[in-house]
């Protein structure tokens, strides 16, 4: 059978997917010009040949730059808006989408700005795409948690907006455990928690991220398939991986989309999904990330149409929705 028909064709979520890093070369210069900012660049050309990274960090630092352009409530619409575009073009039914406020905060945009220009966006995809949508605000784990704490009470008259709280940034030597009391309070709000486990940072960063935070999505989780004991925990408890496989190769988590643990996950009986992470600057919209690696897995189409199930069943729409979307 023809997988890309199929893959087009599945109604999907995506869960992980960092507003920001959906950011393309060609807004980017836009907005420079708009907003009369130098950025390093002149031509996509230069562009796409600085997205060539050995690891998260190299890539991080050039996320943290290019997302300096973005300085009104307009920009935050627009890029949201381009996002959704795309994700309609996938056939993308519902999001749940990661933005981190303190890298906008700490340069001198208001966290309304950042936040009111991504929820007009968000609206207007549920109106004129039929796009359904949750946002999640994430914590940037190189900063303190007394950082995160003030960006908790920043947000405050937002807090009804938000469906969980995640953890992104640098992930080595930023364990879990860190934020233990953040994420406490968070959950105390009744908020999701969704971090980044296991991406870079070893298997005991996603226990940590499971038993003592109680997290109720791990994103990526690739190195929880180094523990065999964390394997069974993730799937007795169904608790749900988001896995990005062009992300993976793109930051040499893996060195071959071959080696993308995402097969044997789905094979142990693990919630696994497939998700783009920062598709702008690892080349690839969620479409393209369930072809490339349902081609280097080989994939059937059982796998897919389970991974495309799993996707909502991750999510946290209500019981209800999920049942009418799956
Ligand atoms: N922020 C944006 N993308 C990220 C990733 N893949 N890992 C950690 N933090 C991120
Ligand atoms: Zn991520």
């Amino acid at each position: 059978t023809n997988h890309a028909e199929l893959i087009a064709r599945l109604p999907k979520a995506e869960l992980h997917l960092h507003i920001e890093g959906s950011f393309e070369p060609e807004m980017m210069m836009e907005l420079a010009e708009r907003n009369r900012i130098e950025i390093p660049f002149k031509t996509l050309e230069e562009a796409k040949a600085a997205y060539d990274f050995a690891n998260l960090q190299e890539f991080l630092d050039l996320y943290y730059q290019g997302m300096n352009v973005l300085r009104t409530e307009q920009d935050f619409h627009d890029l949201t808006w381009a996002y959704l575009l795309r994700a309609k073009a996938d056939n993308v039914r519902h999001v749940e989408m990661f933005y981190d406020p303190q890298a906008h905060t700490e340069r001198g945009v208001a966290f309304g700005t950042v936040t009111e220009g991504i929820l007009s966006a968000l609206e207007r995809g549920q109106q004129e795409l039929g796009i359904t949508s949750e946002l999640i605000m994430s914590f940037l784990r190189h900063l303190s948690e007394d950082d995160g704490f003030a960006l908790l009470d920043e947000s405050k008259p937002w807090h009804d907006k938000f469906v969980g709280v995640g953890l992104d940034s640098s992930e080595v030597g930023h364990p879990p455990l860190k934020f233990e009391r953040l994420f406490a309070k968070c959950r105390e709000l009744g908020f999701k928690l969704c971090l980044h486990a296991g991406e870079e940072g070893p298997p005991a960063y996603v226990r940590e991220a499971l038993l003592d935070i109680g997290a109720d999505r791990i994103d990526h989780g690739n190195r929880a398939m180094e523990d065999s004991a964390l394997i069974e925990i993730l799937r007795d408890s169904q608790t749900p991986l988001t896995n990005c496989p062009l992300s993976n190769l793109a930051l040499c988590v893996i060195d071959d989309l071959r080696d993308s643990p995402l097969k044997a996950q789905l094979e142990a009986g693990l919630l696994v999904t497939v998700n783009s992470d920062d598709p702008a600057y690892f080349g690839g919209y969620i479409g393209k990330n369930y072809e490339a690696i349902q081609k280097a897995l080989d994939l059937t189409d059982e796998q897919l149409v389970q991974l495309a199930r799993n996707s909502f069943t991750a999510s946290f729409l209500p019981d209800d929705e999920k049942a009418r979307l799956i």
